[in-house]
């Protein structure tokens, strides 16, 4: 029935199960595309991940149960066996992870699925390559790529991993930006040589070797120099680059639903990637060298004075009699799990009139859009939620702005010191409220290991305490007045 011929393609017969393979990958498509676009809002976002999940498994079964290959026969059952137990304990494993691990490890987590995704079109390139047909430019093209790009996105993303868990550190040397630019001249140049060496997929099994090691040390040399309040931009590079390498291994096989797949997630990263740089001020192009960047614990270091505390009691008393409040969420913010008391202070503020906006820095916390995640999880509406730029003319006016858990993206630095690490960065302008309270456990650094004058000024005072028990402190002294 599935091998009933329907018609012709270019002069090749076009069978029922061909057909329906197609048409799978046009619905799995059509799930990606309006998938994508649910995961833009918080509250779709869950449908949008499930919907799209549910094109990935159509694609996995009806390739399973129909894909041909070039004789017209279909995948030997004992493969097909293979690939179940292998889809078995992936998934087992990846429900594992996902069910353990913590709210505030999901970056790193991101990290590393991203790299398996690299890992997969790199290694779809190894196997293929030795049927690589030489003289088709386009396809040994598609596959030296897939191969290039699917190593980096893998070790790189395997080194963010680590740097993001805080078990690997910068390299800082200034030799970095030349070894980068030798390892990728070299990684390309040898993919053109051996597009037009003549020789064939067998007498360059040490080149498609040779061109995986150095794809993958230039992956590790890349994200190394990088660190500090950069990684955004990083991470979101690696993303797009899965994205592309997945296209790269849906160009090798022909497969529509991989292309697809492959240019949504490439170009979602890529849109990511350039609106990360606009957010930190960085040109794309130093960060494909890899020449910036850098932990920079130096500048703004030192002892800068005296951070001046409030009491409980007080700073009730204030933001009960403020007009305009503005939060400043940050990193600690996701590690206390205070989001919901958060929420609950901002409700307590406006049924007493006060006008309470949240400032979204968009790189606050450790993965892109993280603050809005961990906002909506505790049903903060969306239009409280402001961004960085429409936010800061109102700083002058604002009473009092509560900084829970954010340094970096309130560090004057970023404008006042040249030699900063984060110079040049856009950052929600605290500093120009007329009352700030910054709620920290004590005098922990940010992410960019570098000191913030903010909480040494003269308008700052701090509640120290884990930021879950600050606020709940702060609720019940409130509710008490
Ligand atoms: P950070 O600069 O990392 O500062 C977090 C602050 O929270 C620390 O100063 C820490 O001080 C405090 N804190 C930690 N746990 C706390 C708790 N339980 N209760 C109260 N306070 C707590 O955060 P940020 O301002 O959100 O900046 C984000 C940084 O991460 C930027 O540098 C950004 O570039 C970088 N980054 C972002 C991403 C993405 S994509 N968003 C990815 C990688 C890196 P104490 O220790 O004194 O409490």
């Amino acid at each position: 029935m599935m091998d009933k011929v329907i018609g012709t393609l270019n002069g090749m017969p076009f069978t029922m199960g061909e057909t329906l393979l197609e048409l799978s990958y046009l619905i799995a498509a059509l799930l990606f595309v309006y998938g994508l676009k649910l995961l833009s809002h918080p509250e779709t976002a869950r449908r949008g991940n499930f919907l799209a999940g549910g094109g990935m498994v159509l694609g996995m079964i009806t390739t399973l149960l129909l894909h041909k290959n070039d004789a017209g026969g279909g995948i030997p059952m004992a493969n097909v066996w293979i690939i179940l137990a292998a889809i078995g304990v992936g998934s087992a494993v990846g429900w594992i992870i996902a069910r353990k691990i913590k709210m505030t490890a999901m970056p790193q987590l991101v990290s590393f699925y991203n790299a398996t995704g690299g890992a997969a079109s790199m290694l779809v390139a190894l196997l293929e390559f030795p049927n690589a047909d030489m003289s088709n430019w386009g396809s040994v093209l598609v596959t030296l790529l897939g191969m290039i790009i699917g190593a980096v996105a893998f070790s790189g993303s395997m080194i963010a991993y680590g740097k993001l868990d805080g078990k690997v550190g910068d390299i800082r040397s200034g030799m970095a930006k030349y070894v980068n630019l030798l390892l990728m001249t070299g990684t390309f140049g040898l993919a053109v040589y051996m597009m037009l060496s003549g020789h064939t997929p067998e007498e360059l099994s040490w080149a498609i070797y040779l061109l995986m090691a150095l794809s993958l040390l230039y992956g590790v040399m890349f994200v190394m120099p990088i660190g500090g309040a950069d990684m955004p931009v990083v991470i979101s590079l690696l993303n797009s680059f899965t994205g592309i390498a997945a296209a790269m291994a849906g160009f090798i096989y022909h497969n529509q639903a991989m292309i697809l797949g492959g240019i949504l997630v490439g170009a979602a990263g890529t849109i990511l990637t350039v609106l990360m740089c606009k957010a930190m001020n960085r040109s794309l192009l130093n960060v494909i060298i890899g020449a910036f960047g850098g932990g920079g614990a130096a500048a703004g270091d030192g002892d800068q004075g005296v951070m001046k505390e409030i009491n409980l009691s007080d700073a009730s008393i204030l933001l009960s009699y403020s007009q305009s409040v503005v939060i400043v969420p940050g990193y600690g913010l996701a590690v206390a799990q205070a989001q919901h008391v958060c929420h609950e202070l901002d409700t307590l503020l406006s049924s007493k009139g006060v006008n309470v906006r949240y400032a979204i820095h968009p790189v606050a916390g450790r993965m892109p859009g993280h603050m809005n995640v961990l906002l909506a999880e505790a049903d903060v509406p969306y239009n409280q939620l402001v961004e960085m730029e429409t936010i800061n003319p109102d700083m002058p006016n604002t009473d009092v702005v509560v900084v829970i858990g954010a340094n970096d993206v309130v560090n004057p630095a970023a404008i006042t010191d040249p030699s900063s690490p984060i110079a040049g960065m856009p950052i929600i302008k605290a500093f120009e409220a007329k009352n700030i309270i910054v709620m920290k456990r004590g005098r922990g650094k940010g992410y960019a290991g570098i000191e913030n004058e903010l909480f040494f000024g003269e308008k700052t005072r701090l509640l120290f305490g884990n930021a879950k028990d600050s606020l709940q402190n702060l609720v019940n002294e409130i509710k008490s007045l």
